[in-house]
């Protein structure tokens, strides 16, 4: 891994698991974890529609920036990113200074199943959220893949069997 930290990121489309998932691996490896929702979320004091409401995507995509930018942790961390976060290049050589990069992928229809499932996406909230599903998600995996060191599909699998999944890849990773 030469000079890049140790961290864990998780990158992927809204309904990949990464939020679930860092929680388990959080667990299982008994590191900290950022969030970087939660993050944004909390600086402004709303919660992510609001932020998107009030102050719109730019406004958001700005602060997920500045909070990466601000993220210099001291030990290895579980890194949760926003399904938005790859869209700009400084956040990918931002996250990719912090350690291995993994996209968590489903197709899409899973994809869709469950990032609709609590109506809190608001790049979902248009009148066709499925057709929206798909063109984000068209336009976002050539940089998914281009930011990923490996990716693994989520569509079958339950949160805990994925993150000792990534684990065991990291442990294979580390002894070659
Ligand atoms: C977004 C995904 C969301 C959140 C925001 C924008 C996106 O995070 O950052 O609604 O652009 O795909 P999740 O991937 O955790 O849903």
């Amino acid at each position: 891994m030469d000079s890049r930290g140790k961290s864990i990121v998780l990158i992927g489309m809204m309904g990949a698991g990464k939020s679930s998932v860092g929680r388990w691996l959080q667990r299982r490896a008994g590191l900290d974890l950022f969030d970087l929702d939660k993050t944004v979320a909390k600086r402004f004091g709303l919660t992510i529609p609001e932020i998107f409401e009030k102050f719109g995507e730019e406004k958001f995509r700005e602060a997920e920036t500045e909070a990466l930018r601000a993220f210099t942790p001291e030990k290895p961390t579980i890194v949760v990113t926003g399904g938005g976060t790859i869209l700009r290049n400084e956040n990918v050589d931002l996250l990719k200074r912090l350690g291995f990069i993994i996209w968590l992928q489903a197709d899409e229809g899973t994809l869709f199943e469950r990032a609709s499932r609590r109506g809190n996406r608001p790049l979902l909230r248009t009148e066709n959220p499925r057709k929206r599903m798909e063109e984000l998600l068209s336009e976002r995996i050539p940089l998914y893949e281009r930011a990923a060191d490996f990716r693994v599909d989520t569509s079958t699998m339950k949160q805990d069997e994925v993150a000792d999944w990534i684990l065991k890849r990291i442990e294979e990773c580390a002894v070659t």
